[in-house]
């Protein structure tokens, strides 16, 4: 177990290469994000990938986000030029918008094709994302709503499977896997936290302190709320940790306060939206996003 968290999801070459072989297929792409770390749960090698594709911006899970940074996000990406927009593929919150969005963003495509007497052709999408951003749940999601699944068709490569959602869109029901920025340990600590990435593969205490030292600094309210602790909540992170273990009589023999499972319960229940809805990437550039997670408790992490 080590401090600096390393995890590559095996293939990336596979990856990429499939990625590109079904772009060529679509009209435009969505791109979803983790509302609670938009910036760590993007990958700039999309921009590399679809170059001149039209693409929407989706900040998925935003039940779980801080509904004022949510906003700044969405303006955020307004200020370059993107539509980004809140969705909880969980309810579909969002999902209507996600659909007009992407006829919109299509509707160029759309019009040169019925100029050449290709008429009525669907707008054709795809999702792209890192593992556990909610690929699978908006297809799903979308899918629940939509009236049929297409199949194979003429003139598209067999094997795809293509996902009706409207009489004017259709997604492709193979996500785009993309990797996560781990060589940078400010972002790989936000994924850590998110459960975006194993938790067998990066120091789970550690990460643990992190988390607490940054509910503290950005959400005492819940953070204290939720344990019942008593403001303002104690500098020191373990023993945070440790009275959270007590408040839940997380004890072993002799009264001592199992951690390990006091971390368990943190983790399950930030991850589950219990504290609130938290945001975790609240400033917006690599610049910015402070280090204070990294220099807690004076310990030697190295540096992204
Ligand atoms: P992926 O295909 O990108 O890998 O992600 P997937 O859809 O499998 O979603 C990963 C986890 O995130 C799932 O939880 C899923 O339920 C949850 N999720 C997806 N979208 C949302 C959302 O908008 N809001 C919330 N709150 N959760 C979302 P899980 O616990 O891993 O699985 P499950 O037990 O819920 O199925």
């Amino acid at each position: 177990m080590q401090r600096h968290i390393q995890w590559f999801p095996g293939h990336m070459a596979k990856a990429y290469r499939s990625i590109k072989e079904h772009l060529k297929l679509v009209d435009v792409v969505v791109e979803l994000l983790d509302a609670r770390i938009p910036y760590s749960s993007s990958n700039p090698v999309i921009d590399e990938l679809i170059s001149s594709k039209p693409r929407i911006i989706v900040l998925n899970k935003c039940d779980l986000a801080d509904e004022k940074f949510t906003q700044q996000w969405v303006k955020f990406y307004k200020d370059k030029g993107f539509t980004a927009i809140p969705v909880d593929a969980l309810t579909g919150k969002g999902c209507r918008q996600l659909t007009l969005s992407l006829e919109n963003a299509a509707s160029p495509k759309i019009k040169a094709l019925a100029a050449k007497g290709i008429i009525n052709r669907p707008v054709r999408a795809m999702i792209l994302g890192i593992p556990n951003v909610g690929k699978s749940s908006l297809i799903n999601r979308l899918l629940g709503t939509a009236t049929v699944k297409t199949g194979d068709k003429p003139g598209v490569t067999r094997g795809k499977q293509w996902i009706k959602i409207s009489k004017n869109l259709e997604l492709l029901d193979t996500p785009g896997v993309l990797w996560p920025k781990l060589d940078n340990q400010k972002i790989a600590l936000r994924l850590a936290m998110t459960g975006a990435i194993n938790d067998e593969v990066y120091d789970y205490e550690y990460v643990s302190l992190c988390l607490v030292d940054f509910l503290r600094l950005n959400y005492a309210q819940g953070l204290a709320e939720r344990y019942k602790l008593n403001l303002p909540i104690p500098e020191n992170n373990e023993e945070v940790l440790q009275t959270i273990g007590k408040k839940r009589g997380c004890l072993q023999a002799g009264g001592i306060v199992d951690l390990e499972k006091a971390r368990r319960i943190l983790f399950t229940e930030f991850r589950g939206g219990k504290l609130g809805p938290i945001t975790l990437d609240i400033k917006f550039t690599n610049e910015e996003l402070t280090d204070e997670l990294l220099d807690i408790n004076n310990n030697d992490t190295e540096s992204q």
